[in-house]
């Protein structure tokens, strides 16, 4: 009896061990129960090593046992195939065709598509802000189409085939969706926190040369969860499309944590925040507050406001717009404030509060 119960216990072992040490190295559950499957495979074949021998068969029962046997194993591994996740080249490959047959088009195209490729881009993301703005008088997105260099897919729906090829939802969920761990922050609200540009150089930035990490996921960044390879891998043309159909991701309801910056940033925004309430002074939660800075090439902002009436939203101003007026407008109100700020100060962060009244 202690010659089976030796198997057992070290199987035991071995399983909280790797439970432990697979969760803390982040792996996904699913993962961690394969690891859990794989060590009660390995204790069964030391059980049955340890087991006492069977009675010998005769030949009839012998043929019967062996064919019962078989069809056991066979079942075993049919049902492991159908249930764990299975690595299938053909899928891979496809990734990888669609990856390259982006780039083959760029490189083979003549010198004067490349400009056109870039105008392309450009008005990607003019196209995207339009259809932001659309979508906000509408309160549905309508699709532009804006045709880019060996594509037929419009922007925003290229740039979601690129969020699946290069694989964010390994880490990131869009609404609680998609995404099989949780090793990075949601992405649902992005469009309402950050710029085309601010998510591009957030791709692009390293440990080394960082640019903001996501609240609360300060650990994350200093360990340096998300990847760097981007910044080899992906052109200009995925990562401008990639930021587009990001920005389309504005639903205040999902959880996405803002942008702290960590560097040179205070340079570069501008902070309006307050309140929105009725005429009895209560709270007014879930309200559209659009912030608009009167400089030229600057993007508008949006916030809503959260259940205690209360908004916060960053616009992109830069050093030479001290003074900018932001026209902010909540419902059919609307006010006016100067962005006033010492240029030369890099400190102090750069913000003003408007309360509104509805
Ligand atoms: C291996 C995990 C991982 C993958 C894959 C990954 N990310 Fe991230 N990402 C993180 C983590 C962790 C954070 C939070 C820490 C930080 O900000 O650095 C983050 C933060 C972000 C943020 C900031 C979010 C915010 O609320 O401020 C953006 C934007 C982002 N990732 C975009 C992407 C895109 C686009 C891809 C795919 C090209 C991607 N990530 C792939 C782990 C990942």
């Amino acid at each position: 009896m202690s010659k089976l119960m030796w198997p057992v216990a070290i199987g035991g072992v071995c399983a909280v061990v790797t439970w432990i040490v697979s969760g803390m190295l982040h792996f996904p559950l699913i993962f961690q129960w394969m690891f859990m499957f794989y060590i009660a495979l390995g204790t069964g074949v030391f059980l049955l090593l340890a087991a006492p021998e069977l009675p010998l068969l005769r030949t009839g029962k012998a043929i019967v046992g062996l064919v019962a046997f078989y069809l056991f194993t066979s079942g075993v591994f049919l049902a492991g195939g159908a249930i764990l996740p299975q690595f299938d080249p053909t899928v891979e490959q496809e990734k990888i065709n669609k990856i390259l047959k982006h780039r083959r088009a760029q490189f083979e195209a003549p010198d004067n598509t490349e400009q056109l490729l870039k105008k392309a881009q450009v008005l990607s993301v003019q196209a995207n802000d339009l259809m932001g703005r659309v979508a906000k008088l509408q309160g549905t997105a309508a699709p532009i189409l804006v045709a880019s260099a060996g594509a037929t897919l419009s922007p925003v729906e290229r740039g979601k085939e690129v969020y699946n090829l290069y694989e964010c939802y390994n880490c990131h969920k869009i609404g609680g969706e998609g995404g099989t761990k949780k090793r990075g922050p949601e992405m649902g609200n992005l469009g309402n926190l950050l710029t085309p540009k601010q998510i591009i150089k957030k791709i692009l930035s390293t440990k080394a040369d960082p640019y903001f990490y996501a609240e609360g996921f300060e650990k994350e960044h200093k360990k340096g969860l998300m990847p760097e390879k981007y910044r080899e891998l992906m052109t200009e043309e995925e990562l401008s499309t990639l930021a587009a159909y990001l920005m389309t991701l504005k639903n205040p309801a999902h959880k996405t944590p803002k942008p702290i910056f960590l560097k040179d940033e205070v340079e570069h925004g501008f902070t309006v925040y307050g309140y929105v309430r009725d005429v009895n002074g209560q709270p007014v939660p879930n309200m559209k507050v659009a912030a608009r800075p009167s400089t030229a090439g600057s993007h508008a902002a949006s916030a809503t406001t959260n259940k205690d009436g209360y908004y916060e939203a960053f616009i992109h101003l830069h050093n030479t717009d001290a003074g900018a007026l932001i026209r902010l407008s909540v419902r059919n109100q609307k006010k006016e404030l100067r962005a006033d700020f010492d240029p030369l100060d890099k400190t102090t962060k750069r913000q003003a509060t408007v309360d509104f009244t509805l």
